[in-house]
């Protein structure tokens, strides 16, 4: 939601500053903008769209500066709304949301302040400038002090050869190399030998070549640095055209690391003590994560028996919700950052609960609120469509709902080689190609399954619809008959997802059902037989029900990322989303 990035070095501040901002772009992409300081004076560039339209900024001279992609909170994606926002000496660029913007905006037109924007963010340097008598860090602290909300910023001062950050609930990074850098992300530091999180509440100060944090009393405090994995950020789409389909490619690499992290990984170990303890589970997650929470309850129930309550974190957070003693919460999060997800489990830990962050970001928002951290270890993922990150947390998750009950004595079935069967439904997956026209012309589609599968419908759902714009609804096949078949005419897709044997037959009445209504039917399955009754079929490998999303997931995504092309979208950065959601 929102990328920021800053830089002081000995080169030019532009061009690594628009190199940032490519690699935030996930996190925003409705217009950017830049500023650097040269001689005391600051220049801003702002553009409607994308960071490439920012490139007339790169000429910009001075080797000091900051920079923001934007996701829209607060007025329209445009120029005037874009960052950075100035007033007076005054420069910033903010993540986040200022909730309390109203009223002090209206403060400020009293004195007879202008704006010249409607974002939430232009009343901070007013703040910061009404303030700024001595030292700019006591002026951006007593402006943080009226400040209700969420925020990350990166603030230059015309005179002040110095970018000073302010950090609350929005993620901050700064890391040291050649030059000092600013990222909302690690990928987006780019080229450095170490990396800095700043916690919630404090304040730093990048000058000459030294970084100095602050406390929010600033007092100085030793800055948190970080573990990270130098190539990690280097790898780019090499022969894929889009990173939504590099992601879709990795899952067999992602799920064989993730036999091997948790077949030996210690934490894991470590955290089976607690599992002995849990009596009660609950998930909370947003969106895909949310989904992978939904098949989590699936296996635990029926592996462990213990009762798993999986929410919706921005349900859960405004609920009084029951945490009953030896209860567990899972916080399901690719980025660790998704501000709903982070409330939910603070709530959750607050009433009792343990908390147990599933996230891809080690070093996420997250991680550090947590009592025990499970790593998915599925690799930077860009494309603001989940992919393998969804079969990373099943795979994490799957391994839970086991230990569980190991730990209960019970059995449970064995895990095969998910990594070489995620391989082979990548494969048979490829059919869905044929697919594409029925679904590009369409006005919408359905996807319908039982159990695991109905679960599977969901997600496949909601990939289509973030990617491709096609109104679409994931149903319990068996619920279809209760209103939404009104909604079926000649030609409209249903994908019916059918992997367990007990339940095939009932999720083929449906289909039945809606193929007299005129829908053209697709169909998603293990089972050879059904695949053999149907005109167009994946035929997935052999897996373990309990498990199967794993891989039954696959064709869904595929099926989403083709129809995305095939209406002439951009897989990786649908419209009016952004990949990581850190505002309410
Ligand atoms: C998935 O395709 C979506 N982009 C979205 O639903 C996402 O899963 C959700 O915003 C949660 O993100 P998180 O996993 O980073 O918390």
């Amino acid at each position: 939601m929102c990328g920021i990035v800053g830089y002081l070095g000995k080169k030019q501040a532009a061009g690594a500053l628009l190199e940032g901002l490519y690699r935030l772009e996930y996190r925003g992409y409705d217009s950017a903008g830049v500023a650097v300081m040269d001689e005391n004076v600051i220049r801003i560039v702002r553009r409607k769209g994308r960071v490439k339209e920012l490139e007339c900024a790169r000429h910009l001279v001075g080797n000091i500066g900051i920079g923001h992609t934007r996701w829209a909170t607060h007025g329209s994606p445009s120029e005037k709304n874009a960052h950075p926002h100035r007033f007076g000496r005054v420069v910033l660029v903010h993540n986040g949301i200022i909730e309390n913007a109203h009223a002090l905006k209206e403060e400020c037109l009293t004195r007879g302040e202008e704006f010249s924007s409607e974002t939430d963010s232009e009343v901070i340097a007013h703040l910061i400038e009404r303030y700024l008598t001595g030292d700019p860090l006591l002026a951006i602290k007593k402006a943080c002090e009226r400040l209700q909300g969420s925020y990350a910023l990166a603030v230059l001062i015309e005179g002040k050869h110095a970018i000073y950050l302010a950090r609350k609930k929005s993620p901050l990074l700064v890391g040291k190399g050649e030059a000092l850098l600013v990222a909302s992300d690690l990928p987006a530091l780019g080229n450095i030998s170490h990396a800095y999180a700043l916690e919630d509440g404090q304040f730093a100060l990048l000058k000459g070549d030294e970084i100095a944090f602050y406390d929010g009393e600033l007092r100085p405090v030793s800055p948190k640095e970080i573990a990270f994995d130098r190539e990690e950020g280097e790898k780019e789409t090499l022969c894929f055209e889009h990173f939504m389909q590099k992601e879709m490619a990795e899952i067999p690499a992602v799920l064989a690391r993730s036999e091997v992290d948790f077949a030996t990984d210690s934490r894991f170990s470590d955290f089976y003590r607690v599992l002995c303890q849990t009596e009660y589970i609950q998930i909370v997650a947003c969106g895909t994560a949310f989904h992978a929470g939904l098949c989590a309850k699936e296996a635990i129930e029926r592996l462990a028996r213990i009762s798993c309550e999986v929410t919706v974190a921005s349900e859960y957070r405004y609920r009084d919700p029951i945490v009953k003693e030896n209860t567990l919460c899972i916080a399901v999060s690719q980025s660790g950052e998704t501000a709903d997800t982070i409330a939910a489990a603070l709530l959750s830990k607050e009433k009792g609960a343990h908390l147990a962050a599933l996230t891809n970001v080690a070093y996420s928002s997250l991680t550090r609120a947590a009592d025990s951290v499970l790593c998915t270890n599925a690799g930077r993922e860009v494309a603001v469509a989940a992919t393998k990150s969804f079969n990373a947390q099943l795979f994490v998750l799957y391994s839970v709902a086991r230990a569980l009950a190991f730990s209960r004595g019970r059995e449970a079935p064995p895990m095969q080689c998910f990594s070489a069967l995620a391989y082979r439904a990548l494969e048979v997956a490829e059919e869905v190609r044929s697919w594409t026209p029925f679904f590009a012309a369409a006005k919408s589609a359905y996807f319908i399954g039982r159990g695991a599968d109905y679960v599977v419908a969901l997600e496949g759902s909601l990939k289509l619809k973030e990617i491709s714009y096609l109104p679409s609804e994931g149903y319990a096949a068996g619920e279809l008959k209760h209103g939404t078949l009104a909604l079926l005419e000649e030609g409209t897709p249903v994908v019916a997802i059918a992997t367990n044997e007990d339940l095939a037959e009932k999720t083929m009445n449906a289909v039945h059902e809606a193929r007299s209504r005129g829908a053209q039917i697709f169909l998603v399955t293990t089972l050879p037989g059904l695949a053999a009754r149907e005109e167009h079929s994946v035929l997935l490998p052999p897996i373990d029900e309990v498990y199967s999303p794993l891989i039954s997931v696959i064709p869904l995504q595929k099926l989403a990322y083709y129809t995305a092309l095939a209406r002439g979208n951009d897989p990786d950065k649908p419209r009016n989303l952004a990949k990581s959601v850190t505002v309410e």
